[in-house]
């Protein structure tokens, strides 16, 4: 399997990824940021990296496609990418584009979860890895990791205990994708409000 990873920053799952290339190979990592730390992390395991400049919406997609079907990628990775795709692009490569979310899905999608749980004093934190459509993390849910939020946690404890769930999360998924126990192209449009309807919960 040929995937394709976009970023923005860091890059610690796109690492994670590098690490575990069993039944799949990452060809290629993009970013819309040219100071993105995950150009140097794909540069340091030897994939080819390209800096797209994301000012053109279009152009930039236009590039971006050209580079997928390039590399004859299955699977496009956002793996904390923070551009949103247009609803032409998503539709071109439906079902093929996955998202890591530091989120349990669908409660907080967009920007400081970490803090959203501590103001909701919610029981749970964990991350989520979702099948990306036209709506800001919202498609359908592969496959959840959580753990229990304790009393003496802040925003920032939250970030470092979920960053390497988030990585086993990923990797995993991506794993089951591979072995085909997770489908991407079910047929079955499953609401994540369905009481049929079961994502992954990884351990
Ligand atoms: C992760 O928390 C991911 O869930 C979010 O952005 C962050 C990216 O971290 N979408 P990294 O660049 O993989 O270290």
């Amino acid at each position: 399997m040929n995937i394709v990873v976009l970023i923005s920053g860091r890059g610690s799952n796109l690492e994670a990824m590098l690490l575990h290339q069993e039944g799949y190979q990452v060809k290629h990592v993009i970013s819309n940021n040219l100071k993105a730390k995950g150009l140097e992390v794909a540069q340091k395991h030897g994939v080819t990296n390209t800096y797209i400049k994301w000012s053109n919406l279009q152009l930039a997609e236009k590039k971006l496609s050209a580079i997928i079907q390039q590399c004859n990628a299955d699977l496009i990775v956002l793996a904390g990418f923070m551009r949103i795709l247009s609803p032409s692009f998503v539709h071109q490569f439906k079902n093929k584009i996955i998202n890591i979310h530091p989120s349990l899905l669908p409660k907080y999608p967009g920007l400081d979860t970490h803090k959203k749980v501590l103001l909701n004093q919610d029981e749970y934190h964990g991350a989520t890895v979702h099948i990306v459509d036209e709506q800001l993390d919202h498609g359908r849910i592969l496959a959840q990791i959580r753990f229990k939020i304790s009393r003496s946690d802040d925003a920032e404890s939250l970030a470092k205990k979920l960053i390497h769930r988030e990585h086993k999360l990923l990797t995993t998924t991506i794993g089951l994708i591979v072995s085909g126990n997770i489908e991407l192209n079910s047929d079955v449009h499953m609401k994540i409000n369905q009481p049929e309807y079961k994502p992954f919960l990884i351990q």
